[in-house]
């Protein structure tokens, strides 16, 4: 069983069952060498919280010794392991060395006969100098070894692992992805073939072949970044969908003198200080780690650069809790140039991110550099802003220049907006660091809810949208005289400009005029600000204090229902889920027959029966293609259900 707990965007938190046991992913499985156990994988738990741990089933059947003792007790005893492991097929050494002693079908038999959780088939590893009629070979022949897999081994309790390959052509691998996503078993989906792009940092290849595999693979989990083992890396991986890494790089570096840091790598013999206070470092000298016996020297860099990698994974997983992952992965992009070089494939896939980014997160956004304005939680709004926001008034339109430190902006312009809307209705226009803002939007995230540096401002956008929007008469706020000229008898209400323009945003084009529709009253709180949004005498909608959307009360929902045609905004259950849902019980993903394609985790979802009847309102947890293949766990969390 794969389930997700928590998630931001693409990166999520999830539980992954096997048959010893539970792991909660982001996961990093230290790479054991069966033949020269430098830490005792007992330890790896218990002193570095290793969850679960892999190892090379080529390797243990190449030596007679590990062999016979292996299919005696079993891979756990041999291994003093109680916790999960996976075991990998001897594809790396065939890399390496050209070719091995086993075939796809014995190397799959031994590591079932010995006991391991995880079985990888004999995959072939397809390097980035690999042309493309044979990478396309190599695809197929795994692509088949797999669904051999699936039919000898499908329905065991062992998990199959089978390697998505492709090198670096991005078709192939989103196909290779599709077909191995197609297979039915209880599987781990690694992405292979990607260590000569990791060992010659080739890192905006390496994103690259990590969003195809996602692309074919969909929701499907946990995903595997086979031999990714640098926790530089980690957090960007993450951000794009992997779930777990296997590393042996920690011995190796370690054999070589290279301390391991989220941030890279630095070699003893360039080390004047030591900077890290972990047990293998804490009072401990450059002089002391230089004077050491070599094997003594391994074991304790080994040991620092795993505890780099377990600390790293729950640095991951904090931020995926708080919603600051983006600054985490922007902070590392600035580790290294190469690493820099991923922002151009991040900002080239904005739109497949944003098909998961929710519409707001808890931690405000922080703006880490120019590449911050390039998010998708950025670039949606500002979208939205430039193409769809349609300005109330023929004229006139005040413009802002408002400062960072005041926000939310309104609130420190109560003043001017009360001056104004005294003589006349008008649009009112911020020129902010993400561009043009209209001032009934900058309450919700991550306008609001973002820090910029202080006199930041995209006036080009503003110029750009000005020209869109035909607004000829900009009066620039320049002080109270800025409305001299200005008087025509109208007045403004920013309060119903902010329900128009928010429920279009949040809800679609028109749900702003049909939210509004009758006899509007509000109720505020002792600051003067909107609680509540009455219609007609019904509570149709309630403002979120911390990030300006809307909950929709049921009668406000009947009247989008009314409004949008079906799927639109609608996740419909089957009738067994609709009579648990009225309620007011979550809708489960194993009930859902269909989600409309526009809703995004976190949005405000209408819940209908087959017959598009409403049974209850709430909000979505997981995105549309992970609730129609999940069979386990919340998809949407029910605020309110509706008894007939
Ligand atoms: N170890 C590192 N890369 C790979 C890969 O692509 N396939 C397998 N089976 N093992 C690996
Ligand atoms: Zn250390």
């Amino acid at each position: 069983m794969f389930e997700v707990k928590h998630r931001d965007g693409l990166a999520r938190i999830c539980s992954f069952e096997t048959a010893h046991g539970t792991v909660e992913t982001p996961a990093v499985m230290p790479v054991i060498n069966p033949n020269k156990l430098v830490a005792p994988p007992k330890k790896l738990k218990e002193q570095f919280g290793a969850q679960i741990i892999i190892t090379n089933s080529y390797v243990i059947k190449q030596s007679e010794e590990l062999r016979e003792k292996a299919l005696k007790d079993g891979l756990h005893e041999m291994l003093d392991f109680d916790g999960p492991i996976m075991t990998d097929s001897g594809t790396f050494q065939a890399y390496v060395y050209g070719s091995v002693d086993t075939n796809p079908e014995e190397i799959l038999k031994f590591q079932k006969d010995i006991g391991s959780d995880i079985i990888t088939i004999l995959d072939r590893f397809t390097e980035p100098e690999d042309n493309k009629e044979l990478v396309e070979e190599k695809v197929r022949d795994t692509i088949q070894r797999a669904e051999d897999a699936v039919e000898e081994y499908g329905r065991s309790e062992t998990h199959l692992s089978l390697p998505i390959q492709g090198s670096i052509f991005t078709e192939l691998r989103k196909d290779a992805a599709e077909g191995i996503s197609k297979l039915d078993a209880k599987a781990v989906y690694p992405i292979g073939g990607v260590v000569p792009l990791m060992e010659d940092y080739r890192f905006k290849d390496l994103a690259e072949v990590i969003i195809a595999s996602k692309k074919g693979l969909g929701p499907k989990g946990p995903v595997h970044l086979f031999g990714a083992g640098h926790p530089m890396i980690f957090s960007l991986a993450v951000l794009l969908g992997c779930d777990m890494f296997d590393s042996s790089s920690y011995i190796k570096y370690a054999r070589r003198g290279d301390f391991m840091f989220p941030t890279g790598t630095r070699k003893l013999e360039h080390t004047y200080e030591i900077t890290c206070d972990c047990p293998s470092c804490n009072g401990r000298s450059v002089e002391d780690f230089r004077g050491m016996d070599e094997d003594e020297r391994t074991k304790l860099i080994a040991e620092h650069n795993l505890r780099q990698m377990f600390i790293e994974i729950r640095r991951i997983k904090q931020a995926i809790r708080d919603g600051s992952l983006w600054e985490l992965v922007e902070r590392r992009c600035r580790s290294h140039p190469q690493l820099y070089e991923v922002y151009e494939i991040l900002k080239k896939r904005w739109r497949f991110l944003e098909l998961y980014e929710p519409r707001s997160r808890k931690s405000a956004l922080m703006y880490t550099g120019r590449e911050t304005l390039d998010r998708p939680a950025v670039k949606r709004v500002q979208r939205w802003i430039m193409n769809e926001y349609q300005p109330h008034f023929d004229e006139p339109t005040f413009l802002f220049k408002v400062n960072e430190n005041e926000k939310p902006y309104n609130r420190h312009l109560m003043f001017e907006i009360s001056e104004i809307f005294k003589r006349t209705e008008a649009d009112l226009l911020l020129s902010t660091p993400i561009g043009p803002v209209p001032m009934e939007l900058d309450e919700i995230y991550p306008i609001a809810q973002s820090i910029f540096p202080r006199g930041m401002r995209d006036e080009e956008l503003v110029n750009e949208y000005l020209e869109k929007k035909g607004i000829d008469d900009l009066l620039v706020w320049d002080g109270i005289e800025s409305l001299s000229s200005v008087e025509n008898g109208s007045s403004g209400n920013l309060d119903v400009m902010r329900v128009k323009t928010v429920a279009n945003y949040q809800f679609g084009k028109g749900a702003g005029e049909v939210l509004t529709d009758g006899q509007l009253r509000f109720v505020k709180n002792r600051k003067g600000r909107v609680k509540n949004v009455i219609l007609d005498d019904e509570h149709i909608l309630s403002v979120r204090h911390y990030d300006g959307f809307f909950t929709l009360k049921t009668e406000g929902a009947e009247i989008l229902k009314d409004h949008f045609q079906a799927p639109y905004l609608r996740v419909k259950v089957d009738d067994d889920s609709a009579e648990f849902n009225r309620k007011g019980r979550n809708v489960f993903s194993k009930f859902v027959l269909n989600v409309d394609e526009d809703l995004r985790p976190g949005d405000e979802a209408l819940i209908v029966d087959k017959n598009d009847n409403m049974v209850a309102v709430g909000r979505m947890f997981l995105a549309k293609d992970e609730i129609l293949e999940y069979d386990t766990g919340m998809a949407v969390r029910v605020r309110e259900g509706i008894e007939k």
